[in-house]
């Protein structure tokens, strides 16, 4: 881009200076030259607006950049998993469930924090039943959650389901990625059925509103919710 707009500059400059030696020649001589000259110009304002249009696009929505962007939330979002499922199992292993509390509600902001900063990304997690009321859907995530929810009645795996976007968020183009959470043996020791006393406690102190306990393994649990701000 910089080059193109060097280039147009000395285009400029040499069209003037050519203009005013010209006014010596003939007129009719003067009169194609200036022609040329601003045919030239003409053509180089043209290239700039199509360079211009197409790098706005590759910031924004075009589908090679929605592509790109998709492929990253995948990664951010397994990467996340990754760690909060280690974090969960080797706590629970060293200090029992109840302790483990703490890793998730200072883990898990933790990872989303590290992992989102490192590419301007915005990281956390949702659920239509929460745990945290700061995880509470907005519309746009109550939607997809929804449809997450009418896809696995028709049969669909929770794992694989995910959703993209590109919607306006606070006054400026946003794009937008959702994964579907299954429920894993390790979580139902906090989000099952049948949770142990302590663990019950140490949840009810904290979460007075939960309502994220009563799950069965390979239910929905709730979704990554990712975005980037496209300008
Ligand atoms: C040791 C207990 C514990 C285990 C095990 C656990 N969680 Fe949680 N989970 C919590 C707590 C506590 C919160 C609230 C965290 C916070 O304050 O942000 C939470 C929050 C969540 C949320 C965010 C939405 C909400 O309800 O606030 C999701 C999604 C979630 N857990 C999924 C899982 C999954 C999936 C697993 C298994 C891989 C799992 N959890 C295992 C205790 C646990």
């Amino acid at each position: 881009m910089q080059v193109l707009i060097d280039l147009y500059r000395n285009v400029l400059s040499d069209n003037i200076k050519n203009i005013t030696k010209n006014t010596k020649r003939s007129i009719v001589q003067s009169h194609h030259l200036l022609v040329k000259q601003c045919l030239t110009t003409m053509l180089l304002t043209f290239l700039m607006c199509l360079i211009a249009t197409t790098s706005w696009a590759q910031n924004n929505n075009s589908p090679e950049n929605i592509t790109a962007l998709t492929l990253e939330a995948r990664q951010l979002t397994k990467a996340y998993m990754k760690t909060l499922k280690k974090a969960l199992r080797g706590s629970i292993i060293a200090s029992g469930p109840a302790a483990t509390i703490n890793v998730c509600s200072v883990s898990a902001p933790a990872i989303e924090r590290s992992l989102g900063s490192q590419h301007n990304w915005q990281i956390s997690r949702t659920s239509t039943r929460i745990r945290n009321p700061n995880n509470r859907p907005d519309p746009w995530e109550r939607r997809v959650l929804q449809n997450f929810a009418s896809k696995i009645k028709q049969g669909a795996p929770v794992k694989g389901l995910e959703e993209t976007a590109v919607i306006n968020l606070n006054g400026r183009p946003t794009f937008r990625y959702m994964k579907a959470i299954p429920v894993g043996n390790v979580c139902l020791t906090c989000h099952g059925r049948k949770i142990s006393g302590s663990v019950a406690t140490a949840i009810n102190d904290r979460y007075p509103s939960d309502q994220a306990k009563g799950y069965r393994r390979g239910e929905l649990r709730g979704a990554f919710t990712l975005y980037k701000y496209l300008n």
